[in-house]
């Protein structure tokens, strides 16, 4: 008998289970009624009394070693099923998603960033105006068709109330209150009464440009918009300067630049003349300069101004305006490694 007990403990050190079913299957079949232990128990009753004194202990001690080993299998089974339901910190962290900013702030910062190398400043202005900062300072005739209300948003008539429709009105309120020599860019929303299309919204971002001082010349502007060019879309830009006309610069000019898409040969984008329009701009009508209290015979100035959407849809070769307001992500995401 001794020998089957050591046999035994033996077997039952090198015990182990995968599951908590297997280990009770092993209870049974060491402990139970039938079990390996339990029979040696009935073997052990008919024994003579003597021996039964030096094996009992044995045989206790082999009964309780199976018991804390099935017990301990058991436990250390229970605790990993426990652990399968908790997080498991030891796994690596999930990287966190960062938003990213909207292309048309990033084309604003892009623009606003470069003006500032050369001295300009930034100014903002209210979205909310009055019809003499958006038109009557800035040389509109009264029956100018930008102040009808097919163009103009009008929140209150007479006095007139309106939502801003081009940012030049910033300059109004800048010069009203400052003498020059001012040098100052004005980015800002702006709302339009328009039929919304790939091409147009009615509400859009524009950034404009006010440089009054003694002696200003067209050269001076010309100088200016050619860096601007470059800086924004590559050295290898050319600018135009075509005539135009707006009723706050005299003389007006609308300038282009060399396609960036085909570098000015010729393509959908630039239907195939090499050239696309970025922006407006002239020297500041002295008009403009007196309705703000600036003698227009000592200083004289050159503005321009420009849309964001149409920069930043030339810059990053988008094909509908609309894509900047409906906020999808999808579209959104492509600008995250810029900033
Ligand atoms: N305000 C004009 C517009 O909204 C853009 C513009 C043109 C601004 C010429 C200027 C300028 O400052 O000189 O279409």
């Amino acid at each position: 008998m001794t020998e089957r007990i050591q046999e035994l403990i033996a077997e039952i050190e090198a015990l182990h289970a995968e599951s908590a079913e297997q280990a009770e299957q092993l209870r049974i079949a060491y402990l139970g009624k039938k079990g390996k232990v339990t029979i040696l128990f009935d073997d052990f009753r008919l024994l003579p009394g003597e021996q039964k004194r030096e094996l009992g202990q044995i045989l206790n001690k082999l009964k309780n070693l199976a018991t804390e080993k099935i017990a301990g299998l058991k436990n250390s089974l229970s605790q990993v099923a426990d652990n399968s339901d908790k997080p498991d910190l030891t796994l690596p962290g999930e990287s966190m998603r960062l938003g990213s900013r909207h292309p048309i702030s990033i084309t604003r910062n892009e623009i606003v960033a470069i003006f500032n190398r050369i001295g300009f400043v930034v100014t903002e202005g209210p979205e909310i105006e009055d019809d003499w900062h958006v038109f009557s300072a800035l040389n509109f005739p009264p029956e100018h068709p930008a102040r009808d209300m097919q163009d103009t948003f009008f929140i209150e008539k007479s006095p007139d109330i309106l939502l801003r429709t081009h940012t030049s009105s910033v300059q109004v309120r800048v010069m009203e209150k400052q003498q020059p020599p001012i040098r100052i860019i004005m980015p800002g929303r702006v709302f339009r009464n328009e039929a919304i299309s790939a091409r147009a919204h009615c509400i859009f971002h524009q950034v404009e440009g006010l440089y009054i001082a003694e002696n200003v010349s067209f050269a001076d502007l010309k100088q200016t918009l050619l860096f601007f060019a470059k800086e924004m879309f590559g050295e290898e830009t050319r600018i135009r300067l075509r005539p135009s006309f707006f009723p706050f610069t005299e003389p007006s000019a609308e300038m282009d630049i060399s396609c960036n898409l085909c570098g000015g040969k010729g393509c959908n984008m630039c239907k195939y003349s090499g050239w696309v329009e970025i922006m407006g701009c002239g020297m500041v009508d002295p008009n403009v300069l007196e309705s703000c209290n600036i003698d227009s015979k000592k200083y004289s100035g050159y503005a321009f101004g420009m849309g964001i959407e149409r920069i930043a849809i030339l810059k990053h070769k988008i094909k509908d305006i609309r894509l900047f307001f409906d906020n999808d992500i999808r579209f959104l995401k492509q600008f995250e490694a810029v900033l």
